[in-house]
């Protein structure tokens, strides 16, 4: 009989992320391909996991057209050279897309049906621009269930400027700043390197390059420079590109386990599920999202935002994050949060960005064994959010440092 059991998150990798558009580096390479490159490496990474024992492959993506369709989950396994006999599915949550397939698998794996599981997400925004091919219900307008406002991201993160006036656009723009500087020095700390697969890429011309780093990068952000910036979503409005996440191209991916897999290969897990939980709000004001289901996911793992050591939040605005700051009451500059920058600076590739963030805070814990738990949240389109929270492996019982 199969049994419950804890639900482990044994590695994870991604692809660079690119520009998207005509000037990005993955202009000329498939949305596909980026998933396929991300398997290979991680499977090369954990070379010692049985392919064959690999129970389902899970991988999101909000556009499910053209090269990013056909169930990306079956064909990028083929394509990755998994065996025929690893069966596959796509996932769709928009921004929480790679964030579901976590769950959906690690559910799957915790109640005992699946031992190992691969769960990811890929957004080619250059190939399949946010809300194109799609064809919304009129009746979302007119019986006005939503404004027409709630379908552009950027009108929505004005609204949460609107709605809570002492969040300001000084405050938003020194948390994109921020955000930049830090992924900055973490990258020259050699911190984002080591999870990176690179890319084989091919420019206008036709010549190859290696896609090995973030392109959308932009260190020499000030907060001066950013005051200056136009306002895309609102005249006179207070989002900016700097405060937010850019169009980005990326795919990401993990390997899951349950309790019984990591005994029977040897593996050395970097983070343990503790809950998770998704949550809907006003479309209006979607980047509220993750405030509800960071509750829900506190309260199913009997703890207190107290109790997080790191915060990993998805940086779709600058003014999304603080919101939901400035509701736990913590600073917007608190060193917990998203140690080494997050989104504004690394960029969104929208259904990939959950398994980043989870990269991101499965390094830290390996850095940091005086934390036991961290979150990793993230807004959704037409006003959800989702929430993990993880326990360090590493977590030596010591106090937390000041
Ligand atoms: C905000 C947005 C519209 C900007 O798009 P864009 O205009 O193509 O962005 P750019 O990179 O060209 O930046 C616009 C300008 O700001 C400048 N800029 C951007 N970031 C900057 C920074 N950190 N420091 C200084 N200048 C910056 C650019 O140099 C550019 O200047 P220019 O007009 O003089 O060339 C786009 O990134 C966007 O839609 N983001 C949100 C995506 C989204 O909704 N995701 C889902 C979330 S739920």
């Amino acid at each position: 009989m199969a049994e419950m059991t804890d639900v482990f998150f044994v590695d994870g990798m991604r692809t660079p992320f690119g520009r998207a558009g005509e000037k990005g580096m993955y202009w000329n390479t498939r949305a596909d391909d980026l998933v396929v490159k991300a398997i290979i490496g991680l499977m090369e990474r954990n070379g010692d996991v049985p392919k064959d024992r690999i129970d389902d492959v899970a991988i999101a993506a909000t556009s499910q057209t053209g090269d990013q369709g056909l169930t990306l989950g079956r064909t990028a396994a083929i394509l990755a050279g998994l065996p025929m006999t690893v069966p596959g599915l796509a996932i769709e949550r928009m921004c929480a897309g790679a964030m579901t397939s976590v769950t959906t698998m690690g559910a799957s794996i915790g109640v005992g049906m699946y031992d190992l599981a691969l769960a990811g997400g890929v957004e080619h925004m250059g190939r399949h621009p946010i809300g194109g091919n799609v064809d919304p219900n009129p009746r979302f307008v007119a019986e006005k269930l939503v404004d027409p406002g709630a379908l552009n991201m950027g009108v929505t993160a004005e609204r949460i400027h609107d709605r809570f006036p002492h969040l300001t656009k000084e405050r938003a723009d020194r948390f994109g700043a921020a955000s930049q500087h830090k992924v900055q020095a973490a990258y020259e700390a050699g911190k984002i390197q080591p999870d990176l697969v690179s890319v084989a890429v091919k420019d206008a011309e036709g010549a190859w390059g290696l896609a090995t780093e973030d392109e959308g990068r932009r260190p020499e952000t000030t907060v001066e420079g950013l005051a200056t910036l136009k306002t895309p979503f609102r005249p006179h409005g207070r989002v900016t590109a700097g405060t937010s996440s850019p169009l980005t191209d990326g795919a990401t991916i993990s390997l899951l386990a349950g309790a019984g897999a990591v005994k029977e290969f040897g593996l050395a897990p970097k983070m343990r599920m503790v809950s998770f939980a998704f949550a809907g709000v006003e479309p209006e004001i979607m980047g509220i999202g993750p405030i509800p289901s960071t509750e829900k996911a506190l309260k199913k793992a009997g703890l207190t935002i107290d109790d997080i050591g790191l915060f990993e939040l998805n940086e779709a605005f600058a003014i999304q994050v603080i919101s939901l700051l400035d509701h736990f009451g913590i600073a917007d500059d608190d060193p917990r949060v998203n140690p080494w920058g997050g989104a504004i600076a690394l960029g969104h590739p929208l259904a990939a960005s959950g398994v980043r963030l989870m990269i991101q805070l499965a390094a830290q814990f390996a850095e940091r064994p005086d934390v036991r738990y961290g979150l990793t949240a993230m807004c959704v389109g037409l006003g959800q959010g989702g929430s993990v929270i993880w326990e360090n492996p590493f977590f030596d019982g010591k106090k937390k440092r000041k």
